[in-house]
């Protein structure tokens, strides 16, 4: 089982977006797949036209009170399940902060479904947190979307000397431009050259489109609805680098 996340520090740079079309990409290629919703707000819930509810919140989660088994959905889609957000993961840290080891948390949740996903997805909410530093702490690989600026490498930069410092297990990290104008000088110049420049910035970039922003009317991911559309070669590109990045084994199907 190989945990990706998808992170920023940042809201709104298309950390959604990503998690739902790699979790359906992963799903639709043969592999078993659960997508946990760690956001508040409930955006990939929503998507997969699930409620944003978890019987016990967030708490009974964290304190193993309920087992994520027992919260989990299944979607539209073949091998891919949901777990769904709760309002009160609002309060994770709190919960987080008073449990044993907070940091390694979410990791040890996640090991009892080894045997039943092969690929766990965490669409994380924005910020720098004790949740999100379990979440760094579970994943093998983070998927970090980054508006194509001079800043947004830097705070590419600060995430990795960060995740450098952990002790034993680091994640690997495949950053990505989202949100890509061409138009624009700048992200044309960026986008040329940082993949060049640096192995964790992957060649795919996901292009600003509206094609995406349609995902929350069609409630699916667009790699789903509207296939042939370079917003989802892009994503497929993603999944492809994210794939071999985290040494996904082939799938069994
Ligand atoms: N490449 C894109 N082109 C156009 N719109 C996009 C793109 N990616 C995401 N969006 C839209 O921008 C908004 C924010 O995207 P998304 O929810 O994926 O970001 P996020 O990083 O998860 O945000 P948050 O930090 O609030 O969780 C959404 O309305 C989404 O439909
Ligand atoms: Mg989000």
């Amino acid at each position: 089982m190989k945990i990706l996340a998808t992170y920023n520090i940042k809201g709104g740079v298309g950390k959604t977006a990503t998690a739902v079309n790699i979790g359906y990409l992963a799903a639709s290629d043969g592999y078993r797949v659960l997508l946990w919703d760690l956001d508040p707000q409930g955006a990939a819930s929503f998507l997969f036209r699930i409620k944003p509810r978890v019987k016990g919140g967030g708490k009974a989660l964290i304190r193993g009170r309920r087992t994520l088994d027992d919260a989990i959905k299944g979607t539209d889609f073949d091998r891919l399940d949901l777990l769904p957000a709760d309002f009160t993961y609002r309060n994770l840290d709190l919960v987080l902060d008073a449990a044993k080891q907070p940091a390694k948390r979410l990791a040890s949740l996640l090991a009892p479904l080894h045997c039943e996903y092969d690929v766990v997805v965490l669409d994380c909410p924005p910020s720098i947190s004790l949740l999100s530093e379990s979440v760094l702490h579970a994943a093998d690989l983070l998927l970090v979307p980054l508006i194509p600026t001079t800043l947004s490498v830097r705070t590419l930069d600060q995430l990795t000397q960060f995740v450098g410092g952990f002790d034993g297990h680091q994640p690997d990290i495949l950053a990505f431009f989202s949100m890509l104008d061409r138009r624009k000088k700048l992200h044309a110049e960026i986008v040329r050259d940082l993949p060049e420049q640096r192995p964790d910035v992957a060649t795919a970039a996901i292009p600003a489109l509206s094609v995406i922003e349609q995902m929350s009317v069609q409630r699916a991911p667009v790699t789903a609805f509207a296939p042939r559309t370079a917003a989802a070669r892009q994503y497929r590109e993603l999944w492809r680098e994210a794939r071999e990045r985290a040494r996904l084994p082939a799938a069994p199907r």
